[in-house]
C-alpha cells in the first residue's frame, strides 16, 4: 500500500498533517509524538515582529468544540529562523511553514527571509485568521487573496499552499482565483467566527470577545466546504475542521482532500495521528485500495 501525497512539489509520506497553532513548531512534542504517523506539521502562524497575543481567556471550551482567540502568538520570523528552525530538521516529517502578515509587504519579507532556510519545506498562507479585529479577512476577498498569492509566487519555488477562511458566501470563487493566481494547494478551513456569553457576569468568556470556533461541531460544514473546493479545482485540497477520528479523516479523503490536517484533538491527543492513520490503512486494506487517491475515487456521491 502506498500512503504517499505529493502536495505541490512536497512529497508526504502519508495523509496526515498536523494543523497550525494546534502542535506548537512540533519540536515541543518529540518526546510525546510518533512522527512517523506524521506526512507533515504545519507551523504556529509567523509573523515578521514578535506577537504577544490577545488578552486572556483565549481559550473557551463548548461541549464540541473550542473557541479560541489566541491572535497569532508566537516569537517573530527572525527569532523563530534563530531558535527554532535549527531543530526542526532533527523531526522525521515535513515542515510546512504558517505565515501570516498585516500587508503585502510584511507577506513578502516572510517569504524572502524563510525562502534561503532548507529546513523550510513549504509555506501555508494563512490568508484567514479571525483573531486580528480586521474588518475583513484577506481571504473573503477575492482580489486581495489573488493580489497576494501572485506577489508571492514570484519570490519563491516553494510549495505555496493558501489557508482559507469558511466565513464567505461562495468559497470556490475564492479558492479559483487563488488557483489561478498560482496557488499550489488549498488549505482548508480555519475557523469560524464565534461568540460565548457567561450569564452570571453578562461578559463575554473571551479577552478578545470573539474568536474562532474549532472541533467536532464544524466538521459537516466543512466537510460540506471541502468536497465543493475538492472537486472544482486542479490543484490539491488539504482538507480538515473537526477532525476526531480515522472515519471522519475518511469522509474528507472520499470526499475529494488529497491529504487532512488535524487541529483541535491535537490539544487533547497530541498522538491522535497515529491511530487515525492506522485507521486509513485499514479500511484501505479492507476495500483492497492501493492508494490514498483510489478513496476519492470510490466516492459514490
Ligand atoms: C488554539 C488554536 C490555535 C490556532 N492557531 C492557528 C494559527 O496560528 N494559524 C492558523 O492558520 N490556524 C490556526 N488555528 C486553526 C487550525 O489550524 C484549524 O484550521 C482549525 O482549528 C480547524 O480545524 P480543527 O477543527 O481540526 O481544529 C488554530 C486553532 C486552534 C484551536
Amino acid at each position: 500500500m502506498n500512503l504517499a501525497v505529493n502536495i505541490g512539489k512536497l512529497k508526504l509520506k502519508n495523509p496526515i498533517i498536523c494543523a497550525s497553532g494546534t502542535f506548537g513548531f512540533g519540536d515541543e512534542l518529540k518526546r510525546l509524538v510518533d512522527f512517523s504517523s506524521i506526512g507533515a506539521v504545519v507551523s504556529k502562524t509567523i509573523t515578521a515582529e514578535p506577537r504577544e497575543g490577545n488578552i486572556p481567556p483565549r481559550i473557551y471550551e463548548t461541549d464540541c468544540g473550542v473557541i479560541n482567540s489566541i491572535g497569532l502568538a508566537n516569537p517573530g520570523v527572525d527569532s523563530f529562523i534563530k531558535e527554532k528552525l535549527p531543530a526542526l530538521g532533527r523531526l522525521k516529517t515535513n515542515h510546512i511553514i504558517s505565515l501570516g502578515g498585516f500587508s503585502e509587504k510584511e507577506y513578502k519579507q516572510l517569504v524572502e527571509k524563510l525562502d534561503k532556510q532548507d529546513k523550510v519545506d513549504a509555506f501555508e498562507l494563512n490568508l484567514s485568521c479571525p483573531n486580528l479585529g480586521k474588518e475583513k479577512l484577506i481571504s473573503q476577498s477575492q482580489k486581495l487573496s489573488s493580489d497576494l498569492v501572485k506577489g508571492l509566487r514570484k519570490l519563491t519555488k516553494k510549495t505555496l499552499i493558501v489557508k482559507l477562511t469558511p466565513e464567505v458566501t461562495d468559497i470556490v470563487k475564492i479558492a479559483k482565483a487563488v488557483e489561478r493566481a498560482g496557488a499550489d494547494a488549498i488549505s482548508m478551513v480555519n475557523t469560524y467566527f464565534s461568540l460565548a456569553i457567561d450569564i452570571e457576569t453578562k461578559k463575554p468568556y473571551l479577552g478578545n470577545v470573539t474568536g474562532g470556533y474549532s472541533g467536532p461541531a464544524i466538521k459537516p460544514m466543512s466537510l460540506y466546504r471541502v468536497w465543493k473546493v475538492a472537486n472544482s479545482l486542479r490543484i490539491p485540497v488539504v482538507g480538515g475542521g473537526g477532525i476526531t477520528d480515522y472515519k471522519d479523516a475518511l469522509e474528507f479523503l472520499l470526499a475529494g482532500a488529497a491529504a487532512v490536517s488535524l487541529g483541535t484533538i491535537n490539544l487533547t491527543d497530541p498522538n491522535a495521528a497515529k491511530d487515525i492513520l492506522s485507521g486509513v490503512k485499514a479500511y484501505m486494506d479492507k476495500n483492497k485500495m492501493k492508494k490514498i487517491s483510489d478513496l476519492r475515487r470510490s466516492f459514490n456521491g
